[in-house]
């Protein structure tokens, strides 16, 4: 069976910078915020580092459902991951294999307060619609260079972004 977090999805995750997190509170009242620190930690588990959230924190700890979406915003694709959420504390056994990877990506300079432990339960991908109603004119590269021109964007000497 493939995993829930494939190769795909883990690359996508790196190539799309940031992520949103949805939360929502006892009475079901949404939240929804950026995170940058947000690798995927195995088959399974994305895992997101608590530096500034103590909304999402508090959510988390009311109503365990979360939903977790990135794209990459030039190829306009990404994925919608949804999942129940815990808050892996500083004291708990085995936090140090969940803090493991945000350290290595947040460095010195950010303390993490904790972990927000997203286990999947399904996951769905989000195409930008010309990718579905145009498909004979869409191609990933046609939308990077679309997009590059809708942020203002050039590429380097290099060709990269
Ligand atoms: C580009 C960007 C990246 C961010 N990355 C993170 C992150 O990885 N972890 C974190 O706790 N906050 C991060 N933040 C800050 C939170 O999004 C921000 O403090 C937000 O208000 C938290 O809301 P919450 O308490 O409802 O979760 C980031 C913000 C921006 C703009």
């Amino acid at each position: 069976m493939n995993p829930l977090l494939g190769s795909d999805i883990r690359s996508m995750a790196q190539r799309s910078v940031l992520c949103w997190l949805a939360t929502a509170d006892a009475s079901g009242q949404p939240n929804v915020t950026p995170k940058e620190i947000f690798p995927v930690l195995d088959d399974e588990h994305i895992v997101v580092a608590n530096i500034a959230s103590p909304g999402s924190a508090k959510n988390i700890r009311a109503n365990a459902k979360v939903c977790l979406s990135f794209i990459d915003v030039f190829a306009q694709k990404g994925y919608k991951v949804l999942g129940l959420g815990t808050e892996a504390q500083p004291t708990e056994d085995g936090y140090a294999h969940w803090v493991a990877p945000l350290r290595a990506m947040a460095g010195e300079r950010f303390p993490i307060h904790s972990v927000f432990v997203v286990r999947a339960t399904a996951v769905e991908p989000i195409v930008a619609p010309s990718y579905r109603l145009y498909p004979s004119e869409t191609s990933e590269e046609k939308q990077i260079e679309s997009a590059l021109l809708a942020y203002g964007v050039q590429r380097s000497e290099q060709g990269e972004l």
